[in-house]
């Protein structure tokens, strides 16, 4: 084909998160709305990339693109092709280093489109082997749950590397609000296990509480009941900041979504920066809770309805 495209979408972490480090289980909501398009043309140049960081050919790219670039060269070897001739442009609206997933979404992308281009359509083996490969590129040791849930149609258990769908009949209205400032996921996990050393009885404590939360909220997200849902949620904010991995403006996104009528609300992701999620009940509830969020400091916030979540 002339042209080829590929498409994966934003995530956040509904539960789990730091636990999901110490073998506890974690759930991700995969987000609809919020893409990641990555399409290829062939040409008969050196392989080209274009995207809003840079654009030139891949050989003089700077070292911000070496995972995006490791997608492309990984999965032209996966093909079987030549690794030239081919211009790669990355669109999208995935914030970076939010927590949100979008390298994992570049990733995933760009494996499915660069396969395409030479006729090949990745099973989710390959495609999250590829996506893992850049990952490691930009993350050192991830986990596995972006590369799953940037290409999940539904919520995503996951526990030791192993994940699965789940299915979800919540109703409501998430809502994520971004604090502006890059999440510091690396910096927080070191720290957790640090402190795990220190005081390991009261660590122990503080990450059983989220794993039940975690186990629990699978029963939430089948009887729509977003009421325990969101106290759990909350919960969980308070438990993590017990693990030192929030900050002042977490915090203060949290409480005005709480003090705005959310179900509840916590940190996603590795925290110390990044995104907080609130649960809503209603649209209504959910438009008073992003403004109070904004008013606080937020940069922008995104709604997030059942059919963003589940297929
Ligand atoms: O910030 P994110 O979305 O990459 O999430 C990190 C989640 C952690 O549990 C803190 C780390 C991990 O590798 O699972």
């Amino acid at each position: 084909p002339a042209e080829a495209t590929g498409v994966a979408h934003a995530k956040v972490i509904l539960l789990g998160e730091h636990a999901v480090v110490h073998g506890a289980p974690a759930i991700a909501l995969p987000v609809h709305g919020l893409t990641l398009t990555a399409t290829v043309t062939r040409t008969d140049r050196p392989l080209w990339i274009d995207s809003v960081l840079y654009r030139g050919p891949i050989a003089s790219a700077p070292e911000l693109l070496a995972a995006p670039l490791t997608a492309i060269t990984e999965t032209l070897r996966h093909v079987g092709a030549p690794a030239t001739g081919l211009a790669v442009r990355i669109d999208g609206e995935i914030p970076a280093e939010r927590g949100l997933g979008s390298s994992a979404a570049v990733a995933a992308a760009i494996a499915t489109a660069v396969a395409r281009s030479h006729g090949v359509e990745l099973d989710d083996a390959a495609r999250f082997d590829l996506t893992q490969a850049a990952e490691r590129v930009a993350h050192g040791r991830p986990s596995g749950l972006d590369a799953r849930s940037v290409v999940s149609e539904t919520p995503v258990w996951f526990q030791a590397g192993t994940a699965r769908a789940l299915p979800s009949a919540l109703g409501g209205v998430f809502v994520i609000a971004d604090t502006g400032l890059h999440g510091r996921t690396r910096e927080a996990v070191g720290d957790v296990a640090a402190l795990r050393t220190a005081e390991p009885d009261r660590v122990a404590g503080i990450l059983t509480r989220i794993r039940e939360h975690t186990e629990a909220a699978v029963t939430d997200l089948a009887a729509d009941d977003r009421a325990s849902l969101g106290a759990r949620m909350s919960d969980t904010h308070a438990l993590l900041r017990e693990l030192t991995v929030s900050n002042a403006q977490l915090d203060r996104l949290v409480a005005s979504a709480t003090a705005a009528g959310a179900l509840g609300a916590k940190l996603t992701g590795g925290g110390r920066g990044g995104c907080v999620l609130a649960l809503a009940d209603t649209d209504e509830i959910a438009a008073q809770v992003a403004a109070a969020m904004r008013a606080n400091g937020a940069e922008r916030t995104w709604m997030l309805h059942p059919e963003d979540i589940a297929a």
